[in-house]
C-alpha cells in the first residue's frame, strides 16, 4: 500500500486510538481523509471495529460475503428489529431478496405508485405548508418519504405521521451503541406497535397490489414479513428524506448548479446522484470476518467487526476526480451510496424517484423558495447523515 505503513490491531495503531463516535458524528470527513491516506484499514478501539476507507478494499469486502458476513454477532440491527435480510447471507438472503425486491422495482407496486400517486401526495403536503415560512424537513420531506413507503407497503391507513414515529422509534434503538435503557424502551415500544400493525395487515392481505400482500403470496412467513417490513421502515424513510433536503439545500445555496438544472431539467437526476455520492446518507456497511484474513496487507482476526465506510469511498481521491465537487457532467461510474454487494439497497429505485419528484414538486410550486433569513443547516451523523431541519420561505 502507499501512504504510511499498515498497523495491525493491537500493534502500533496511531489514528484509531484517537477516533471517537462523537467526533465522527460531528465532522467525519477530515478523519476519513486522514485514514484513507495513512491507515486505510484501521482498528478503532472506541467502536470496537475496523474502519475500511478506500474504494478498492470496500469493493473487495462487498464482493466476498463468504469472508465478510452480514450475520454479525452482536448485531444492534437484529436486536432492534429481529432477524432480517440484512442480517443473513446467501443463500438465505437470496431467497428473501427474490421475494421482497419486485414491489420496489419499476414493474411492481412502486412503478404504478410513482407514476400515479407520488406527485399527488407531494402536492397535498405542499397545500398544507405556510409559504411565508416552513420547515422543509419536518413539514414536507419526512412526511413525503413516510407516505410513499406507507402507500407502497399498504400501511398508509395509519397516517404518515405514525409511519414517521415508528421509523424514529426503531432508529433510536438501532443507533443505541451505548445501551441507553430509555432508547431501548422507545425502540421496543415502536417494534411492538408496528409489529401488531403489520400482523393486522397480513391478516387482511389478499389480492391487493400492496407490497405486504405480494410478500405473502410469494411465500414469506408472517415473521419474515414483520421483521423485514420493520427493516424497510427503519431504513427507507430517513434516506429519501435526507436526499430531498440536501438536494433542495444545494439548489438554494448554489446558484451555479440551479442555473444548470433550470437550463436542462434532465440534469436534476445527475444532481441527485452527485448528492448521494458527496453526502452518502448511509455511512457504513458493517460485516464480520468469517476467518482470519488480510485486507490491504492488514491481518484481521476471525470474528472481528469490519465496517466498510461508504461515505469515505464515495470521496476516495484514488477513485474520483475532485471528489468533493458536485459535478453534473461527471462520468466516472456509479457511486456506492446504495452499497455495492449482495445487500445493495432494495429500495434504490423508489428512493431515487421520491427525491426527484419531491424536489421537482416543491421547486415547481415555489420557484422563489429560499433559505429562511439567517437560517443555516446543520448536517449531523455518521451512520445516518442529513439535515434535521431546513427552514425555508417562499413568501
Ligand atoms: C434513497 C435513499 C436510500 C439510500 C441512500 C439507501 C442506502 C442503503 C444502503 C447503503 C444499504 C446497504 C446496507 C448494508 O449493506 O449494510 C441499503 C440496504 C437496504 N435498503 Fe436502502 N437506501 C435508501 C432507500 C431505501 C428505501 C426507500 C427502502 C424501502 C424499501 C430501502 C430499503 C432497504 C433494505 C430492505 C435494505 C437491505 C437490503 C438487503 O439486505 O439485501 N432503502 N440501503
Amino acid at each position: 500500500m502507499d501512504g504510511d505503513a499498515a498497523f495491525p490491531k493491537g500493534t502500533m495503531s496511531h489514528l484509531g486510538d484517537h477516533i471517537t463516535l462523537a467526533d465522527l458524528e460531528v465532522e467525519p470527513d477530515p478523519i476519513l481523509t486522514r485514514l484513507r491516506s495513512h491507515e486505510p484499514v484501521c482498528w478503532v478501539p472506541a467502536l470496537e471495529m475496523w474502519l475500511v476507507t478506500r474504494w478498492d478494499d470496500v469493493a473487495f469486502m462487498e464482493a466476498n460475503p463468504e469472508l465478510f458476513s452480514a450475520a454479525t454477532e452482536p448485531s444492534f440491527l437484529a436486536r432492534a428489529l429481529g432477524p432480517t435480510m440484512l442480517t443473513c447471507d446467501p443463500p438465505a438472503h437470496t431467497r428473501l431478496q427474490q421475494i421482497m425486491q419486485p414491489p420496489f422495482q419499476p414493474g411492481g407496486r412502486s412503478g404504478s405508485f410513482v407514476s400515479e400517486e407520488l406527485a399527488r401526495i407531494a402536492d397535498e403536503l405542499l397545500d398544507a405548508v405556510d409559504p411565508a415560512g416552513f420547515d422543509l424537513m419536518t413539514d414536507y420531506a419526512q412526511l413525503l418519504s413516510a407516505g410513499a413507503l406507507a402507500t407502497v407497503l399498504g400501511l398508509d391507513h395509519h397516517g404518515y405521521k405514525q409511519m414517521w414515529e415508528w421509523c424514529e422509534g426503531l432508529c433510536a434503538d438501532i443507533a443505541n451503541f451505548e445501551n441507553d435503557p430509555e432508547l431501548t424502551k422507545t425502540g421496543a415500544a415502536a417494534k411492538a406497535s408496528l409489529g401488531a400493525a403489520i400482523a393486522d395487515r397480513i391478516a387482511d392481505a389478499g389480492g391487493d397490489d400492496s407490497a405486504i400482500s405480494y410478500f405473502l403470496r410469494e411465500g414469506a412467513t408472517p415473521e419474515e414479513i414483520v421483521n423485514n417490513v420493520r427493516l424497510m421502515i427503519s431504513g427507507g424513510i430517513n434516506e429519501p428524506r435526507d436526499g430531498i433536503g440536501l438536494a433542495v439545500h444545494v439548489l438554494l445555496t448554489r446558484p451555479d448548479l440551479r442555473a444548470q438544472v433550470d437550463a436542462d431539467p434532465a440534469k436534476l437526476r445527475r444532481l441527485i446522484e452527485e448528492i448521494f455520492r458527496v453526502y452518502t446518507p448511509v455511512g457504513t456497511v458493517t460485516r464480520q470476518a468469517t476467518q482470519d484474513l488480510e485486507l490491504a496487507g492488514v491481518p484481521i482476526a476471525q470474528g472481528d467487526l469490519v465496517s466498510g465506510v461508504l461515505r469515505s469511498i464515495n470521496l476516495d481521491e484514488t477513485h474520483w476526480t475532485n471528489p468533493t465537487e458536485i459535478d453534473l457532467d461527471r462520468r466516472e461510474g456509479s457511486h456506492a451510496a446504495f452499497a455495492l454487494g449482495a445487500h445493495r439497497c432494495l429500495g434504490e429505485w423508489l428512493g431515487r424517484q421520491e427525491v426527484r419528484v419531491g424536489v421537482e414538486r416543491v421547486l415547481g410550486r415555489f420557484p422563489d423558495l429560499r433559505m429562511a433569513y439567517g437560517a443555516d443547516i446543520e448536517i449531523r451523523g455518521f451512520e445516518f447523515r442529513g439535515p434535521h431541519s431546513l427552514p425555508v420561505s417562499a413568501g
